[in-house]
């Protein structure tokens, strides 16, 4: 009997991993312009890593980790997010007594043992950002910016950004009391189970529950930003303001709490209309005090991570990279001139195949569909002989027969 793949992981073939492999170069390509620049960090970290820094009561911590033994007992975890690793690596680096503000990027799989639907898998990808050592709120605005940019560059559309501010320890706390004092006078069977354990260990998340009655009872809670003391409202103002001034629209939401704990002041996510239950495409926030919680030293950061599985969904075949030519050659004569014609193509840059294999016309045309290459070059024996070829155009259907040294230009310019 064969063996399957586990459930909640995938293979990735064409065109997902072409889609994959273009969000990564115009990843690489917008951070490069805002000065990050790339680190890539161990799937694999100490399980205390997690939960030092995502926090024990979250459920990412409570419930989701790939945790286990090494073979001399000490507990490891598949990371559930980059973020706890990313610090480890900043602070074990020593990086923050070399430069003032660092901006690292980082692209990779995460696992997290979630029930799998529709853009939510137990292997996912992340595109992970982090900038360390500003206080700024210059920076949180630059960082969603950045972040708006990418998903511009991606083509993505019917996008939201949603904004928010948890506060900081100095007033979140007072938040805090006042939101429990108000869970406390609802009847606690009208929350979900887990919000009613929450409302104990982790109150803040009954927020941002999906579920109508916890919705209900949480529409008349108070608000995060009517707490917020006048250092991080003003702080939270700026960002505004800058994003304000950058016309780029955002949209108020109070009970964008995130799952994480390490949270503080702004957070936000980016959410789409169009890929279903699973909606946010990207999140992050401020997370001043995590490096000195982790043993580093005092260094504030913001920071986001977008699902690559989520983004393409998004932009579904859209995404894909296809060939430029596949090469149908229906001779041995017309092979050998069509194997060097293919070879000049490449050699100029052009992507794309030929057959080696004898076959029916009617099928090997198949195959050049299939392919999914924007022309199917096609030569026999008559084209052999006058050292042309016929282009024709997998789309339009189009055909056109030029001579086999003007098929680059035609392949380029879409004309002769
Ligand atoms: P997060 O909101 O847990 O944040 O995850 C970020 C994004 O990862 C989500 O918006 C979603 O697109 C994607 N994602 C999460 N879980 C899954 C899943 N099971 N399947 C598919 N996609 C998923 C973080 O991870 C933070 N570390 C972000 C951050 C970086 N904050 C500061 N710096």
């Amino acid at each position: 009997m064969s063996i399957a793949r586990i459930k909640g992981f995938a293979d990735m073939f064409p065109p997902d991993s072409d889609i994959f492999t273009r969000m990564e170069n115009t990843a690489r390509d917008v951070f490069s312009r805002y000065g990050f620049v790339e680190l890539r960090t161990p799937i694999v970290e100490f399980t205390e890593l997690f939960q030092r820094s995502i926090g024990e009561e979250t459920d990412v911590v409570q419930k989701e980790m790939y945790t286990f033994p090494d073979r001399k007992g000490r507990s490891l975890t598949l990371r559930p997010e980059a973020t706890a690793g990313v610090m480890r690596a900043y602070i074990e680096s020593g990086l923050a007594n070399r430069e003032p503000v660092s901006r690292l990027f980082t692209t990779g799989p995460m696992f997290r043992y979630e029930r799998p639907q529709k853009g939510r898998m137990r292997q996912f990808h992340q595109i992970n950002c982090e900038c360390l050592g500003s206080h700024s709120p210059y920076a949180d605005a630059d960082l969603i910016s950045m972040l708006l940019r990418f998903l511009d560059a991606l083509g993505l559309k019917d996008l939201t950004l949603k904004v928010n501010s948890l506060g900081c320890a100095e007033c979140r706390p007072k938040f805090k009391e006042a939101l429990l004092a108000y869970l406390q006078t609802v009847d606690s069977a009208a929350l979900c189970p887990d919000c009613a354990r929450r409302v104990n260990t982790n109150p803040l998340r009954v927020l941002d529950c999906k579920q109508p009655g916890c919705r209900a009872i949480t529409d008349a809670a108070p608000k995060l930003l009517d707490y917020n003391c006048p250092e991080c409202r003003a702080h939270f103002d700026t960002v505004l303001d800058l994003l304000g001034a950058e016309k780029l629209a955002y949209e108020l939401d109070h009970r964008l709490v995130r799952g994480l704990d390490y949270y503080c002041r702004t957070t936000f996510e980016v959410v789409s209309g169009s890929i279903g239950a699973q909606a946010a495409v990207a999140g992050g926030g401020r997370y001043d005090g995590l490096v000195k919680s982790l043993g580093g030293p005092d260094t504030p950061g913001v920071g986001f991570a977008a699902g690559m599985e989520r983004l393409a969904l998004m932009m579904g075949e859209a995404g894909a990279n296809p060939a430029d030519f596949y090469l149908v050659a229906m001779d041995a004569q017309s092979r050998t001139q069509g194997y060097a014609l293919a070879q000049n193509l490449r050699g100029a840059g052009l992507r794309g195949e030929m057959n080696f294999s004898e076959g029916g016309f009617k099928s090997l045309m198949r195959q050049a569909g299939k392919s999914g290459a924007r022309y199917c070059l096609i030569m026999g024996p008559d084209e052999a002989a006058q050292n042309t070829v016929v282009i024709k155009n997998l789309e339009s259907g189009e055909q056109t027969a030029v001579p086999q040294s003007e098929a680059l230009h035609f392949l380029q310019t879409g004309t002769n």
